[in-house]
């Protein structure tokens, strides 16, 4: 991060809080209120260019002493905690075999996306910077399992859900979230979960970040790879490509247009949700995470004892039951982080002031194109 990018604690804390939200979280978040300690990287509001080191304590660890001690002391083994019982959908089968424990305790918590905790913070870094470039990340929730998001979304509607002191489903339609809070409680009723969809809109990102040069430069691959990897994202859209796999190319592929007082290309739409050929251009990138529901149900699936090879229901350990609007906020930071590292691919600069004479000169290149 280049030095001279002004960090606010609040913001970043703002983010956590936002990553905590949402009708159907379970009892851990009732235990953590994240705050975010800058520990090396940050000095009087703003970056040095220095790596930027954050801490951001887990309360719940304290319940945690006396089942998992660093070391083996007297009585340690009384006082453990095992999770024999594998969760279908979870890390703790393969996470055991791979790692040949038959205590998936020692898999589960490092695979949770408490993780997610640290991306989100570093993310509203990366959103600082951009910030710098008027560019910003957000999302919105277009699905909880069945319930759908018929309608298309303003950037201004998605900027004053981002503002709510209140979190639902994080949905901007307040007729669409009702019905979504009824699938949430059904699930609550009945010992299940459910997953659905967030989508995550990047505004003002210049034209040509990312490259259609190979295969690892290519923009829409590195946030597919980056919305992905948040737990329980399955699926990832750039754009509208599910509509577009089922539509022919005529009605699919976004008309360009050129308006000649302005000097400006125009689109006919953002199917593409603005990435083309690997590269921003110039329009909203549009990405959506796709989520399954929460692994961990209170009505136990089938499952083995790892021990006796028995059938057994699978273990239940406190947990969620409807993550979207929380995986929302994540998407919005791993895509910051890509775009943020995109950006400085393009215009370098170890100040914010050298990046920003890069930038500046680009978009005059641009302008005069
Ligand atoms: C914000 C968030 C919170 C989550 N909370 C839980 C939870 O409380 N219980 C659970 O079983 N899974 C939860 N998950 C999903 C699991 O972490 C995930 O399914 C598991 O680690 C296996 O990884 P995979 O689904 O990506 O294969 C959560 C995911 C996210 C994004």
């Amino acid at each position: 991060m280049p030095a001279g990018v002004p960090i606010s604690l609040d913001r970043i804390n703002r983010e956590l809080w936002r990553r905590q939200q949402g009708y159907g979280r379970g009892g851990r978040m009732k235990i953590e209120t994240d705050r975010v300690e800058v520990v090396a990287g940050v000095r009087h509001s703003q970056t040095i260019g220095s790596p930027i080191a954050l801490i951001i304590r887990n309360s719940d660890w304290q319940n945690w002493t006396a089942a998992l001690p660093v070391e083996d002391g007297e009585g340690a083994e009384d006082k453990k905690k095992p999770v024999r019982r594998p969760r279908p959908g979870h890390a703790d089968l393969a996470g055991c075999i791979k790692y040949n424990f038959h205590d998936a305790r020692y898999i589960l918590e490092r695979a949770s996306a408490r993780e997610t905790t640290a991306r989100v913070a570093v993310g509203a870094i990366a959103k600082a910077f951009l910030a710098e470039f008027n560019i910003s990340v957000l999302s919105h929730v277009v699905a909880v399992g069945p319930v759908t998001l018929k309608r298309e979304v303003t950037w201004e509607e998605i900027v004053e859900l981002s503002k709510r002191d209140k979190v639902l489903l994080g949905c901007v339609d307040a007729e669409t979230e009702r019905q979504m809070k009824e699938v949430v409680d059904e699930v609550y009723r009945t010992g299940d979960t459910a997953g659905g969809v967030f989508e995550v809109v990047v505004h003002g990102a210049p034209p040509g970040l990312g490259s259609h040069r190979t295969w690892d430069s290519r923009l829409d691959g590195r946030f597919a790879q980056a919305i992905v990897s948040i737990q329980a994202v399955k699926g990832v859209e750039v754009g509208r490509a599910a509509q577009g796999a089922a539509s022919f190319g005529s009605s699919v592929q976004d008309t360009i247009h050129y308006d000649r007082t302005t000097r400006h290309f125009l689109r006919g739409a953002n199917r593409a949700g603005g990435i083309e050929g690997g590269m921003t251009n110039g329009e909203d990138i549009v990405i959506r995470g796709l989520l399954k529901p929460i692994s961990t149900l209170r009505r136990p699936l089938e499952s083995v004892d790892l021990l006796t090879r028995e059938p057994s229901s699978a273990a239940y350990e406190r947990s969620d039951v409807c993550v979207v609007p929380a995986a929302g906020v994540i998407g919005e930071a791993m895509a910051a982080i890509v775009l943020a590292q995109a950006f400085l691919e393009k215009f370098g600069g170890d100040s914010l002031g050298e990046t920003r004479r890069n930038f500046e000169g680009y978009m005059e290149q641009v302008k005069n194109f």
